[in-house]
């Protein structure tokens, strides 16, 4: 499964790159609008100097030829934006337009595997479901990522579900083992990955350990 990190922050995606697990980049308004002193043209930009995986950028039109505006923009940032587009009828429509025109699209705002069909057929070459959102609501998120892998491994469909709205460690390995193609993780949320309270504990007693055995050669060598 690959990872993305979802997020804006340049310091957060350098890090993720330097451990040499990072995939690609998702981005949103809301990540977007946590930034400051830069445009979003700029901080997608200074993005794609990090990663040449798929950097995610969102349009923000309702209207079909802002929506396609907005993303023939993107496109042109670097070659590998793919816009991002929430679910909705103009959404597909602009999905599939952008799709006759050799533009990536990332179909957002999916709650149903029903949507994730819809966009898929539209196109789109990720689709995004958003698991914590629907945890949120008291349902299950990752029935709905389960359910669209099931229906594009089925029916053989060229496109990539990518789990969105991740929230714990926990969300990326169910999603992992339901066959998700990509996941969306927080910068948090890499972190807490890394960890566990017994490598910690571990690496202590390890180091503990060393600095006992050096401690008793150099005494045997002073004889
Ligand atoms: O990738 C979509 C994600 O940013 C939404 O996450 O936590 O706002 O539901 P969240």
């Amino acid at each position: 499964m690959k990872l993305f990190l979802d997020t804006a922050e340049i310091d957060e995606i350098r890090t993720v790159a330097r451990w040499g697990v990072l995939d690609g980049v998702t981005t949103n308004p809301t990540l977007f609008s946590k930034i400051k002193g830069k445009t979003y043209d700029e901080v997608l930009q200074e993005i794609c100097t990090i990663t040449s995986g798929p950097v995610s950028a969102e349009v923000v039109a309702d209207e079909l030829d802002g929506m396609l505006r907005e993303g023939r923009h993107f496109a042109k940032l670097a070659d590998n934006i793919v816009v991002k587009v929430p679910m909705s009828e103009t959404g597909l429509e602009a999905i599939s337009r952008f799709r006759a025109e050799g533009i990536k699209t990332n179909c957002t705002l999916i709650f149903t595997a029903n949507q994730g069909l819809l966009a898929a057929k539209a196109g789109a070459s990720l689709l995004s479901p958003f698991v914590g959102r629907l945890d949120d609501i008291n349902e299950e998120g990752m029935t709905v990522i389960r359910e669209l892998v099931e229906i594009v491994t089925i029916h053989d469909i060229e496109t990539e579900v990518l789990t969105a709205s991740v929230r714990h460690p926990r969300h990326v390995t169910e999603a992992a083992l339901a066959g998700s193609h990509v996941a969306t993780l927080p910068f948090k949320v890499f972190q807490q990955m890394v960890r566990h309270p017994l490598t910690d504990k571990g690496i202590v007693q390890f180091k503990k350990d060393w600095e006992a055995a050096r401690a008793a050669m150099a005494a045997n060598a002073k004889g």
